[in-house]
């Protein structure tokens, strides 16, 4: 292979001008087959194939090409021997040329065989071709394997959607898309849409708002979710509608999370949890089964919020490996270590085998913790007759035995520990737990653990606004018997709320709504609001929980966080076709940007006089 010149090199525009004049139409050719499509069972076949030139090689007159399209790979060979006129121009093709050639399929010489290509028995030899286009030279070459930083790749989206991984992403987006749609068409579930321009209502997140032209001074918001149509399509007697739908959400990214995104919505009448939850268990085990092939187990395990803040400390516990919380505090509480003695909450963690763990990893993970709030890491490494640490000084003899009981100690093992407010040391233990799981390689690969969190609060405490907010959203139920404890015991209420987690990742989320206006408005009184400000933002809702709206609940998947999971990305912008970044730009295109001030105008809006943001903004003005 060493005489082979490879040729893939950096291409200058007047090259590509040069070659331009060799593009022709298309005319009557059509594809007679896709590149991932031919074997030996085609051999001596004509065929007519189509696609982007991956490589090109020059070796001993032959000149081979690579033709990709979206289903794979074919070598087609140019041959100065069977066709002279073909082989003539070939020389000029260069990676992503596209291409169009007729051809012969034959096998491929011995030892040219390529066992790792689905049509690595073959080549094309070209008898006819036509060049569709030509390429400057892409700025990362078009293969899974690319250095290429995600800002070049997002910059040029449509180049890094050719490589085959990103479009396997999204063939699997789709069937999962479609699996979905199939099985909620066959329960009996009808498809609406619902407003993108819609009323701002709070739902947890900011707004996306619109200003409004015809409306000056006021503002659309697009919908954080469908929720309130939803519930709506419920009151009008739809019963079962579902929407694979976009929404909105204006909240601090992270790699599960984008401003805009997509959900599998799904709302039920005259169900109760259990309905709604099987529903969307048969959702997930026709998805895995159509696109996956594989079979999941129902129902899916059950866990209430309260045990999976005990043994997990999040409230989407990965279950796929152990290192569960245990609650020392009672162990501890008259301890000779004065931060664990004035804790209102102390948790301990083991890690088998973690005493080998070095104190630069211990610092690390000690790093970790303070990103939750934590101010350190207590460690303690069991050894044969001793327990090295800095704390194990300052703990009875009794409270060892207590501590190495509850968390059954062995020899050789690594207990953590942490001591303070519920929130913090569940938080900060719990997301330790996540990261010490990878860290020490412990989630097993290929497995797909699916819990369902349930009993969640109703209410979780905003220390920013110092109010009670809702925990899911304020359309949803409080447990049966819970109505009087809405205004009289906030903290103590229930909600009628389930999460499916999928691996520690909240898939999937919803409720049983309140459907009685009369409880609706407690709702909103627990949340601080006044019977004028309930009217003014929810009138509509509340209106029609007074015109006989049936029992109802519901679900929504994150069609975006499920794919990623199937398909092993890291991020979700992996199998968003077009994502935003961080901080919700979009490099392609360079949204959000300015716009002119006879657009702002129309909308009766001026901006606030800003370092940079007047005078862009002026600058686009005159351009426009
Ligand atoms: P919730 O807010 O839990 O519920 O959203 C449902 C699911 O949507 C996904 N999700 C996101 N995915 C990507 N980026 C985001 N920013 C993002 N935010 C949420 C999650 C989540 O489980 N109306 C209710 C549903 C209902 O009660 O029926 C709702 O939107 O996977």
């Amino acid at each position: 292979m060493s005489d082979m010149k490879d040729i893939t090199e950096v291409q200058s525009q007047d090259l590509q001008k040069e070659h331009h004049k060799y593009v022709v139409e298309l005319g009557d050719w059509q594809r007679s087959h896709n590149c991932g499509q031919l074997s030996l069972k085609n051999d001596g076949e004509s065929v007519c194939l189509m696609g982007w030139v991956q490589y090109r090689r020059d070796h001993g007159g032959l000149i081979f090409v690579d033709l990709r399209d979206r289903e794979g790979l074919t070598q087609v060979v140019f041959s100065p021997d069977i066709a002279p006129e073909a082989h003539e121009n070939a020389h000029i093709l260069r990676s992503e040329y596209v291409l169009a050639v007729k051809g012969r399929v034959r096998p491929r010489p011995e030892g040219m065989v390529n066992p790792n290509m689905p049509t690595g028995e073959i080549e094309v030899v070209v008898l006819e071709w036509k060049l569709l286009n030509t390429s400057k030279t892409p700025p990362f070459p078009i293969e899974d394997r690319t250095d290429a930083g995600e800002n070049l790749r997002l910059a040029w989206r449509y180049l890094d959607l050719r490589r085959p991984r990103m479009q396997a992403n999204l063939f699997l987006r789709h069937k999962v898309a479609q699996a979905s749609r199939r099985f909620l068409d066959e329960q009996g579930f009808i498809e609406v849409e619902t407003p993108v321009l819609t009323k701002s209502t709070p739902e947890g997140a900011r707004d996306f708002l619109v200003p409004s032209r015809l409306n000056n001074g006021s503002f659309y918001a697009l919908p954080q979710s469908p929720q309130l149509f939803k519930q709506l399509l419920m009151v009008a007697g739809f019963e079962r509608y579902f929407q694979i739908v976009r929404c909105f959400r204006d909240e601090d990214l992270r790699a599960d999370r984008q401003p805009e995104f997509t959900q599998v919505d799904m709302e039920m009448s005259f169900v109760t949890e259990n309905q709604v939850m099987s529903m969307a268990e048969g959702l997930v085990a026709r998805v895995f089964h159509d696109v996956m092939g594989k079979d999941l187990e129902t129902p899916f395990p059950r866990m209430t919020w309260d045990e999976a803040m005990s043994r997990y400390g999040v409230d989407k516990p990965d279950t796929r490996f152990g290192l569960e919380l245990k609650d020392i505090t009672s162990i501890v509480c008259g301890s000779g270590f004065k931060l664990f003695a004035s804790a209102p909450l102390v948790k301990a963690m083991k890690v088998p085998g973690g005493e080998k763990l070095t104190r630069k990893e211990i610092d690390g993970f000690t790093e970790f913790v303070r990103i939750y709030g934590a101010q350190g890491l207590a460690w303690i490494k069991i050894r044969e007759n001793e327990w090295q640490s800095p704390i194990a000084k300052f703990l009875s003899d009794e409270e060892r035995r207590g501590i190495a009981q509850a968390l059954d100690v062995n020899v050789g093992d690594i207990v953590f520990f942490q001591a303070g407010e519920p929130a913090m040391v569940n938080a900060a233990l719990g997301n330790l737990r996540v990261h010490l799981g990878e860290y020490l390689k412990l989630v097993p690969e290929n497995s797909f653990n699916f819990v369902w969190v349930t009993d969640f609060p109703l209410y979780e405490y905003d220390e920013e606004e110092k109010r009670y907010v809702a925990c899911h959203h304020p359309f949803t139920s409080p447990a049966p018997g819970h109505l009087d404890l809405m205004l009289s015991d906030p903290a103590a209420t229930r909600a009628r709320a389930y999460d499916m987690v999928l691996n520690g990742c909240e898939v999937g989320g919803g409720s049983i709504r309140i459907h009685s206006g009369e409880v609706q408005r407690r709702m909103f009184q627990a949340l601080g609001f006044s019977d004028e400000q309930a009217e003014s933002q929810f009138g509509f809702l509340l209106q029609a929980l007074d015109q006989g709206a049936p029992p109802h609940g519901g679900l929504a998947f994150g069609l975006d966080r499920l794919v990623m999971l199937l398909t092993g990305a890291s991020s979700i912008r992996d199998v968003i076709a077009f994502p935003k970044t961080q901080k919700a730009t979009c490099l392609m295109t360079e949204a959000p940007s300015t716009v002119s001030s006879k657009q702002l105008r129309e909308l009766g809006l001026s901006l606030r006089e800003q370092a940079g943001v007047k005078s862009k903004n002026v600058v686009s003005a005159e351009k426009s």
